[in-house]
C-alpha cells in the first residue's frame, strides 16, 4: 500500500524524489513537502501537485515516511521543529550526508531510520542511490528500496562505513566526472575548438563511453585496451596520464573524500 510520504526540505534531492515519483506514478496528494521558502514550495506544487507547507504543523501527523532532506548542518535544529507533530508510527529516511544513524535517532528519539546517499544526476533520473538499512530498520527495507528508486539505482549496503566510502565514489563522484569533461573541454579550447564544440565534444565523449560500458560485456579495463593501438596516439595520453599516477590520485582523492567524511561527521555528530 502507498504510504503518506512528508519530504522535509524541499531543494534540489527532494525535488527530485518528488519528481521521480511523480513520473512512476505515485500519487501527489499522498506527497507532503515542507519548505520555507515559498518559491521552491510552489515549484513543486505547480510541477508536481504536491501539498507543500512554509513549517512543520498539523498537516505532519498523516506522514507515515518522513524523508530528512535538509543540508546536514541544520538537520538536528529542524528535527526539533518537525518532532512535536510526528505520530510514533512514522519511519525516517535520511538523506543528510555523512549524517550518522545513532546520531539522528538520538534527535529523532527513533530508530525507525534508514540512511540514504543519492547523487545529483537523480535530478536526470540517473542518479546512484546508496542504501544502508540498520537491523532496527529492516522492515522498512523494501518501502526504503520503492521510494528511493525514483531517484535511479538503489545500491543497498550492509554497514554505515560501507555508505561513507559509496559516498566517496557515487556521492562526490559526479563531481570528478564534471572536472574531468572541463579538462577535456579546456584542452579542445587550447587547440582552437570554439567553447560550445568543445564543450559537446567532451560531454558526449564521456556518455557514449559510459553507456558502451554499461552495455559492454568487457570490462572498462578491455575496453580501454580495445581503443588503445600498441604505438599510436590514445597510448601516448595514457602514458601520460600514468606518469601523472592517474590511479593513485583517484586513490587519493577518493580516501581524502572519506577521511573528510569521518570528521564533519563527528563534528556535526556533537549537536
Ligand atoms: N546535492 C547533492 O549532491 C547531495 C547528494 C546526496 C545527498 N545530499 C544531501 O541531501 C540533502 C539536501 O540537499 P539539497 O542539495 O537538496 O539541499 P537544498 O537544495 O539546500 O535543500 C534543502 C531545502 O530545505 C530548506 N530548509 C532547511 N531547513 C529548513 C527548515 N527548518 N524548515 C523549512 N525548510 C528548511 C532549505 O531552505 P534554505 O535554503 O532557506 O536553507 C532548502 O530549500 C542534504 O543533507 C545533502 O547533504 C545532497
Amino acid at each position: 500500500m502507498q504510504k503518506r510520504i512528508a519530504m522535509i526540505g524541499g531543494g534540489n534531492m527532494a525535488g527530485a524524489l518528488v519528481a521521480g515519483l511523480s513520473s512512476a506514478g505515485y500519487p501527489s496528494e499522498l506527497i507532503d513537502v515542507m519548505d520555507r521558502n515559498p518559491g521552491k514550495c510552489e515549484k513543486l506544487h505547480d510541477a508536481y501537485g504536491a501539498n507543500t507547507h512554509l513549517s512543520a504543523g498539523d498537516w505532519l501527523r498523516d506522514a507515515e515516511v518522513v524523508v530528512l532532506a535538509v543540508k546536514p548542518q541544520g538537520l538536528s535544529k529542524t528535527i526539533e521543529e518537525i518532532k512535536p507533530f510526528l505520530e510514533k508510527e512514522a519511519f525516517f529516511i535520511s538523506i543528510a550526508a555523512g549524517l550518522r544513524v545513532c546520531d539522528i535517532a538520538r534527535w529523532l528519539g527513533s530508530d525507525r531510520l534508514v540512511r540514504a546517499m543519492p547523487n545529483t544526476p537523480a535530478l536526470v533520473k540517473a542518479g546512484v542511490v546508496g542504501l544502508y538499512v540498520p537491523e532496527a530498520a529492516k522492515e522498512f527495507s523494501k518501502i526504503a528500496q520503492e521510494i528511493l528508486r525514483a531517484m535511479g539505482e538503489v545500491i543497498t549496503v550492509q554497514s554505515e562505513t560501507q555508505l561513507d566510502v559509496l559516498s566517496t565514489i557515487s556521492g562526490s563522484g559526479p563531481a570528478y566526472v564534471f572536472r574531468f569533461i572541463e579538462a577535456l573541454e579546456a584542452a579542445a579550447v587550447k587547440r582552437g575548438f570554439d567553447p560550445q564544440a568543445a564543450r559537446k565534444m567532451a560531454i558526449l565523449t564521456v556518455v557514449g563511453s559510459a553507456k558502451l560500458a554499461q552495455n559492454s560485456s568487457d570490462s572498462p579495463a578491455q575496453l580501454r585496451i580495445n581503443v588503445t593501438s600498441k604505438g599510436g596516439t590514445t597510448a601516448e595520453a595514457l602514458r601520460v596520464m600514468e606518469e601523472h599516477h592517474f590511479m593513485e590520485m583517484m586513490d587519493e582523492a577518493v580516501q581524502a573524500a572519506y577521511d573528510r567524511s569521518q570528521v564533519l561527521a563527528d563534528e556535526l555528530g556533537k549537536i
